[in-house]
């Protein structure tokens, strides 16, 4: 197990009526933003029960905020920030509202123009505004992380930034409110949650044996639950597994002391960027070809994977990795979600526009080993057509 420091300040309030609990966590002096998206908030009731929490706070609100939050859009709440002297923000929906949320804490106190956080990954950030979270799409873990993705219009990018300073302070996690999510929302929370957990687990071994057995604890739990979550959706039991393994998959304690891959991650990034597939469709379609493509670098860990998570004993090495590349690729699509990039009207003609973004940003040395050449992601790519 390599060294690792593991600092997980936010406070989690898990469970049915926790947002009645908003004003023992926020101080009652402040002035307070409540950011949301689209409106699902307001039609589902959750927003009335936030404002209800906070009767005499005072408080602002600002709405709009969009799957895969734009800049554009965030530079708008930052203005209403610095002019009302906000000192709280309360992040109220998915991942997208609190990466926007989180991106807007940092701006607001940045001295330089705002898009620097993004071209240095959120390195020179020294404060930001303090925010919680109500989570009502269990996907990101972004309640509980210090990470957040922002996309450009304009350019044409999506990228993401760290800071411990942007870290929630507490994330209210009532399942309740998971009730209303589309069944296409569903299926992104649950492949995108599966795929962080990948995404730290599926490298090579460095005997971590509590990290692999809880990763392995939450790709059994998304396995099991997430078809269940699709067909009953008003099942307290099942939305509380799948919202708790969603945050824990991607809060740091699994990615603790373990080698990282996010290739993935990067490669989908620039997939919305160009073509606005939601975020967990272009890891669907991503993941299976990257397993298939570094099967030698991480054969260890699929035969592990593959034996621990399906069961596969039987039969070579070769043909495990085979039928556990299936079995994942089969879980995506029983969940709804197509794994091609043709299965989403992409004929893979924008591949070298893809290679040529990734290059722009960086991103040339990719996987846990740094060895995932712009040649490779083409490759890649490719056979996810
Ligand atoms: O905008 P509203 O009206 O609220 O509707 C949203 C949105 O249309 C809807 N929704 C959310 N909760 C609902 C609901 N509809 C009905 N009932 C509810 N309870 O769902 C739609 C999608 O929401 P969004 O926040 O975009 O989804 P998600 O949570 O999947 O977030 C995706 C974003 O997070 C980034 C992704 O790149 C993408 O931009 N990620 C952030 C990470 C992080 N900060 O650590 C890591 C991830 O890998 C990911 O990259
Ligand atoms: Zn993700």
């Amino acid at each position: 197990m390599d060294n690792f420091v593991l600092h997980t300040p936010t406070k989690v309030l898990f469970g049915e009526g926790q947002i009645a609990h908003l004003n023992s966590v926020i101080p009652k002096q402040a002035r307070v933003l409540i950011l949301y998206g689209g409106g699902s908030i307001k039609r589902n009731g959750v927003m009335d029960q936030v404002q209800n929490a906070l009767k005499g706070y005072t408080l602002f609100e600002f709405g709009g905020i969009e799957p895969n939050p734009t800049y554009e859009t965030l530079m708008k709440a930052v203005e209403l920030v610095r002019q009302e002297k906000i000192d709280f923000l309360l992040a109220v929906g998915g991942g997208s509202v609190l990466d926007g949320t989180k991106f807007i804490a940092a701006a607001a106190l940045y001295t330089q123009e705002p898009w620097h956080i993004i071209e240095t990954t959120g390195g020179d950030i020294t404060q930001a505004i303090p925010l919680g979270s109500v989570l009502t799409l269990p996907a990101t873990g972004s309640e509980m992380n210090a990470g957040g993705v922002i996309s450009r219009k304009s350019t044409g990018d999506k990228q993401h930034f760290f800071s411990p300073s942007v870290i929630p302070q507490f994330a209210i996690l009532d399942p309740v409110t998971t009730y209303t999510l589309p069944q296409r929302q569903i299926a992104n929370g649950v492949v995108d949650a599966f795929i962080h957990t990948m995404e730290q687990y599926l490298t090579y071994p460095v005997d971590a044996k509590v990290q692999d057995r809880f990763a392995e604890g939450l790709l059994l739990t998304l396995i099991e639950e997430g078809p269940r979550a699709l067909a009953e959706p008003e099942n307290y039991a099942i939305r509380a597994n799948i919202m708790w393994s969603a945050t824990m998959a991607l809060n740091g304690l699994i990615g603790a002391g373990v080698p990282q891959d996010w290739a993935t991650h990067m490669l989908g990034h620039e997939i919305t960027a160009m073509h606005g597939l939601d975020h967990a469709q272009t890891l669907a379609i991503v993941l299976p070809s990257v397993m298939n493509a570094k099967r030698e670098q991480k054969r260890a860990k699929l035969l592990q994977y593959a034996e621990r998570i399906w069961n596969l004993r039987e039969g070579s090495e070769d043909s495990r990795i085979d039928a556990a590349i299936a079995a994942t690729r089969h879980f995506f699509e029983q969940m709804g979600m197509p794994t091609h990039l043709s299965d989403y009207g992409l004929d893979g003609s924008s591949i070298p526009a893809l290679i040529e973004k990734l290059k722009q940003h960086g991103m040339t040395a990719l996987g846990e080993h740094g060895d995932i050449t712009l040649q490779d992601s083409q490759r890649i790519l490719e056979a996810a057509r």
